[in-house]
């Protein structure tokens, strides 16, 4: 007994210094536990309505304004870059041709510039009428087709006065656009009527293929906005191609204008 007791003593006394160590030692760990925990959840809720719903406003005001910006500059971007394009045909009229463009011009509400030959007037009246009435721009292409540069300063005047009475016969109408045969002008013609001569950007020469899609084609690939494109409605190829070609441009969005429209800015 005499050798159990201080044992027991002895182990006691260890249990107790232990039980003290492990009673003091847990309230300080969940102190320090929990500590961080309450100063995070505080510094998470002022963190949320300052920071975070600040931070959230702000995005939403900015994606609001760049929203905003966008479709503004859309807006702006279709109200100021109207994709616009002029069709010009050369060398008509043509008793069937011409009609045959003109009836597809009216299905679509489409309007065109006419640049006619004055010898292929007379029988036509009535097609120049239409054109006419039907909004299209009458424009001069000489009398019988010829180079403006080849000739004296009055046989060309002669060349452009005597289409132009034809028309104004008809219209009222002086034509005061000329597209000059081959693209060639002398800039000292001075005649009875005011002129403007009017060339072209695309030329899809489609005076040397029957093939319509080709002519279709050259045009797409090469046109844009406040373009002229040169086409002849003496010839049906052309005018089946110039049909599919305003109906492929008004899908991309482009609208029809006389040249008047393009060259009076
Ligand atoms: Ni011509």
């Amino acid at each position: 007994m005499k050798k159990i007791f201080p044992m027991i003593v002895f182990s006691c006394m260890t249990a107790v210094v232990l039980l003290i160590c492990i009673y003091r030692s847990l309230p300080r760990e969940d102190v320090a536990e929990k500590a961080p925990e309450v100063a995070d959840a505080t510094m998470a809720v002022d963190a949320t309505p300052e920071t975070d719903t600040t931070v959230e406003i702000d995005a939403m005001s900015e994606t609001e304004a760049v929203q905003g910006k966008e479709v503004a500059g859309e807006t702006e971007a279709t109200q100021d870059e109207t994709r616009r394009v002029a069709l010009t045909f050369d060398d008509g009229p043509h008793p069937v041709y011409t009609v045959k463009l003109l009836d597809g011009l009216a299905e679509r509400d489409v309007q065109a510039t006419f640049f006619v030959i004055g010898e292929n007037i007379p029988g036509n009246e009535e097609i120049i009428a239409r054109m006419d009435q039907e909004g299209h721009l009458i424009g001069n292409h000489t009398y019988d087709h010829v180079k403006i540069t080849d000739l004296s300063v009055e046989d060309a005047c002669e060349q452009v006065e005597k289409t132009s009475a034809l028309v104004k016969e008809i219209t009222g109408k002086d034509t005061e656009y000329v597209r000059p045969p081959f693209g060639s002008w002398r800039k000292d013609l001075e005649c009875s009527f005011e002129m403007i001569p009017v060339l072209w950007d695309v030329d899809p020469l489609d005076w040397t293929t029957c093939n319509v899609s080709d002519v279709v084609r050259r045009v797409l690939e090469a046109v844009e906005p406040d373009d002229i494109i040169l086409l002849h409605d003496y010839y049906e190829s052309s005018v089946d191609a110039a049909l599919l070609i305003v109906d492929a441009l008004t899908e991309q969005g482009y609208v029809f204008v006389t040249v008047d429209e393009l060259i009076l800015e």
